[in-house]
């Protein structure tokens, strides 16, 4: 079984892909230092495939204990590099966090893997690497923009690094995916995500909201140039985008991949915040207590992806309506009312 490492396995989308890299045979080694994640995570794993995953509780700029953790698991196939910080907003506040450790994890582990002869890499971007774009839908020609946030422009200046080493002449082969907004949870609702404190993101606060926990959804301005006024996006569920993780593994192993290869990852449908709200009554049978508020500073107001490359280079494709996407996030707020109120 050919071992990856996966940094921020046990975040939201890294557990995801522990969870179908061990199913398509893979061995997954987690590395996270649990800053935005929780043990309970690797409890949901191990329930889903009745066993545990190795774990190592390591920080990725920490340079000595990333190559202990090289140096026990020796043969380390290929490395998935999730662990970043990722709230917007915070990045603003706080941008030197931001650039540090996003920045600082991705060119430590660069040079731990270079130790080790390990060149097989597939990097978290996001289509926030596209700005606000021209044209719809966009693909992976469609050109890189100045980033709106210190985030965006950790995930521009990354990929950017990964472009720089692919033409040095060294031998790593990376793919940089470009996630566009990642929604819901495994079948099983026991991994999820967890977000600290209010959630930033959309489908968060909607289950949020249908669970009580906050009072109502501001859906932040209807008044942009789309079909209901307001923003679209391409909400792909997790679970087909931890399988386009796979594959991506499956081509760096393969030996197909160039030097760099980036990779738009949605479902190539836009959908209004409106009609996500829509699509969450509809699968749930829950009302959604909701107003219309501002814009919110620094939102994109539409995008979506062009997948014709994911499809016919990987062989990516999705399986999951947005009615079930929302449908298992749902399962996984019910999954953590129960489990927090037997705490
Ligand atoms: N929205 C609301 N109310 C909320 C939260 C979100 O109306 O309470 C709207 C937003 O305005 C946006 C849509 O729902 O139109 C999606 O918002 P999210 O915050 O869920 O996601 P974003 O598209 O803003 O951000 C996502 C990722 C970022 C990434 C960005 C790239 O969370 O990490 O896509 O475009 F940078």
């Amino acid at each position: 079984m050919k071992k990856i490492l996966v940094t921020g396995g046990a975040g939201y989308i890294g557990s995801h892909t522990v969870v179908e890299l061990t199913e398509a045979g893979y061995e997954p080694i987690i590395v996270d230092n649990f800053s935005n994640s929780e043990e309970r995570a690797l409890e949901g794993i191990a329930s889903i495939l009745g066993h545990e995953v190795t774990c190592y509780r390591t920080d990725c700029n920490d340079a000595a204990a990333l190559t202990d953790v090289f140096e026990k698991e020796q043969g380390i196939a290929g490395v998935i590099h999730f662990a970043a910080y990722k709230a917007v907003g915070e990045s603003v506040a706080e941008p030197i966090k931001y650039y540090h450790n996003n920045i600082g994890s991705l060119t430590t582990l660069l040079q731990v893997m270079e130790k080790f002869q390990v060149n097989k890499l597939v990097f978290s971007s996001s289509c926030t690497v596209y700005g606000i774009p021209d044209q719809l839908p966009v693909t992976e020609l469609t050109p890189v923009q100045k980033a709106n946030s210190p985030y965006g422009n950790t995930k521009k200046i990354c990929e950017e690094i990964l472009t720089d080493l692919a033409v040095s002449g060294s031998d790593m082969r990376s793919i940089a995916l470009r996630y566009f907004n990642p929604i819901g949870a495994h079948p099983s609702a026991k991994i999820g995500e967890l977000p600290l404190g209010v959630p930033n993101n959309l489908v968060p606060f909607i289950t949020q909201t249908a669970a009580g926990i906050r009072q109502e959804l501001t859906i932040f301005g209807d008044d942009y140039d789309t079909p209901d006024g307001t923003c679209i996006r391409d909400y792909v569920h997790v679970v087909d985008l931890a399988k386009a993780h796979v594959v991506a593994v499956d081509r760096l192993i393969s030996g197909k991949a160039d030097n760099i290869e980036f990779f738009n990852v949605g479902t190539g449908t836009g959908n209004t915040v409106l009609e996500a709200v829509q699509a969450f009554e509809r699968a749930t049978g829950e009302k959604l207590n909701y107003k219309i508020g501002p814009r919110r500073p620094g939102d994109v107001p539409k995008i979506y992806a062009d997948v014709t490359k994911a499809t016919e280079v990987l062989g990516f494709k999705t399986t999951s309506t947005l009615e079930e996407a929302m449908q298992s996030a749902w399962d996984w707020q019910m999954h953590l009312q129960q489990t927090s109120s037997k705490a």
